[in-house]
């Protein structure tokens, strides 16, 4: 270990973009969990695009990347998964440019909530 690396990791740190909590501050989370299946209608396709929008630019399955999240059963496997971050709005990240829109969040859960159908 040299003398300076103590110096190194605070300008590391420096770099790393600042959280704001999940319950509140900065972010605005306001996405409710559906109780009950109100979108029957919803299929895969309709969600599919929401997911390309704002989550295959990273969960593409690209080697030393996020594991995908770009077809049907990635999505399936990772439900719950899936279905927290988009409670919590952790995912996408902050720094991931804009901000996920609330009412896509809301789609998605309430798909989930109905059992993903294809
Ligand atoms: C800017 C890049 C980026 C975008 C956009 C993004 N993610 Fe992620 N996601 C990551 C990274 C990196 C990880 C792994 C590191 C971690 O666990 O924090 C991750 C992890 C996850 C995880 C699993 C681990 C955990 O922390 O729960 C889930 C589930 C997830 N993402 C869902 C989503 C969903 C759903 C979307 C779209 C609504 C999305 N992500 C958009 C980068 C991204």
């Amino acid at each position: 270990m040299s003398r300076f690396t103590p110096l190194l990791l605070v300008v590391a740190c420096a770099g790393q973009p600042t959280l704001p909590p999940v319950d509140g501050g900065m972010l605005e989370c306001t996405v409710t969990a559906p109780t009950s299946c109100t979108q029957a209608g919803l299929r895969y396709a309709d969600v599919k695009p929401i997911f390309e929008a704002q989550c295959t630019t990273c969960h593409a399955g690209n080697p030393g990347g996020s594991w995908p999240l770009t077809d049907y059963q990635s999505i399936a496997d990772w439900k719950d998964d899936v279905r927290g971050d988009l409670l919590n709005c952790s995912m996408p990240p902050y720094d991931g440019g804009v901000p996920m829109p609330t009412a896509q969040r809301q789609t998605l859960l309430e798909w989930i909530r109905c059992d993903m159908p294809q």
